[in-house]
């Protein structure tokens, strides 16, 4: 796979061609996304939920994100690796942020940070772009502020909210974001955003419109089988599968079929 870089994620946005990047946590599943040529893999904190089976992102540590981001980079050596900050390792000051972010891009090997919020965390992008770290911006529905926000929900419906997701937008692109993630938010408002904007716009659940996807590996592979969001697409039933390979396995090792002659050693 061709090295993926912030210039030709740029060239790409100019050609109309779309960005795809998948958030996933593991060495195998970062393998698969750089086999089939994913553009970029985000290492997301959705991992405290997905892999941790947490209720939120809050609790997700700095140490975690870096041991999932190390093991996402054995598995992709090619990849353009984006590794979400986590709640609490941003916020305290400029000063632990850039430490933060700082350990993250030496001790990963990872392309760039993801940091969630708008106009409050504007001066901070400032600060880390203008020391040579790349910076993803999310903004829309903000996992980290579940609490703050009143639950999961679409963000920018109300005019009002939605004035506000458009200067959190402008405020990044002006920090020097060279990416936003749009999350769950009205496909018009994500369209209006995206036809304005120069930096590039990642929706998730935020419509067609936007420069490029962004997924969950294991919602896009059916593994996540409690929730589905509107905006998840299943690409394979995955839990089917795997509890049909699980299910077979079980009965034929009760049978005394597994192993055979063949699994065995001479
Ligand atoms: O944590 C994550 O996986 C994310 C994406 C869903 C955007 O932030």
């Amino acid at each position: 796979m061709e090295g993926v870089t912030i210039r030709s994620l740029f060239k790409k946005k100019r050609e109309g061609k779309k960005i795809t990047m998948v958030s996933t946590y593991d060495y195998l599943s970062a393998k698969l996304c750089e086999q089939v040529g994913i553009d970029c893999i985000l290492v997301g904190d959705s991992l405290g939920m997905v892999f941790q089976g947490l209720d939120s992102t809050l609790p997700v540590t700095l140490e975690e994100m870096i041991y999932h981001a190390k093991a996402v980079r054995r598995g992709a050596k090619e990849s353009f690796i984006i590794v979400d900050m986590p709640f609490m390792s941003y916020q305290v000051s400029t000063e632990e942020a850039i430490r933060n972010c700082g350990r993250v891009l030496k001790e990963t090997g990872a392309n760039a940070v993801k940091i969630e919020g708008g106009e409050e965390v504007a001066q901070l992008v400032y600060r880390l772009v203008s020391i040579g770290i790349p910076v993803v911006g999310h903004i829309g529905f903000t996992p980290q502020s579940i609490h703050a926000l009143g639950g999961y929900r679409v963000v920018g419906r109300a005019e009002e909210e939605a004035q506000r997701v458009k200067k959190d937008f402008k405020a990044l692109e002006q920090a020097g974001c060279f990416m936003i993630v749009l999350e769950s938010m009205p496909t018009s408002l994500a369209k209006e955003i995206t036809e304005n904007s120069k930096a590039i716009t990642i929706g998730i659940g935020a419509g067609p419109y936007c420069d490029g996807q962004v997924m969950v590996f294991y919602d896009l592979v059916g593994l996540v089988e409690d929730i589905k969001p509107k905006f998840v697409k299943r690409y394979v039933e995955g839990s089917i599968l795997f509890k049909q390979a699980l299910s077979e396995f079980k009965k034929e090792v009760e049978e005394g079929l597994f192993p055979s002659e063949e699994e065995s050693y001479g």
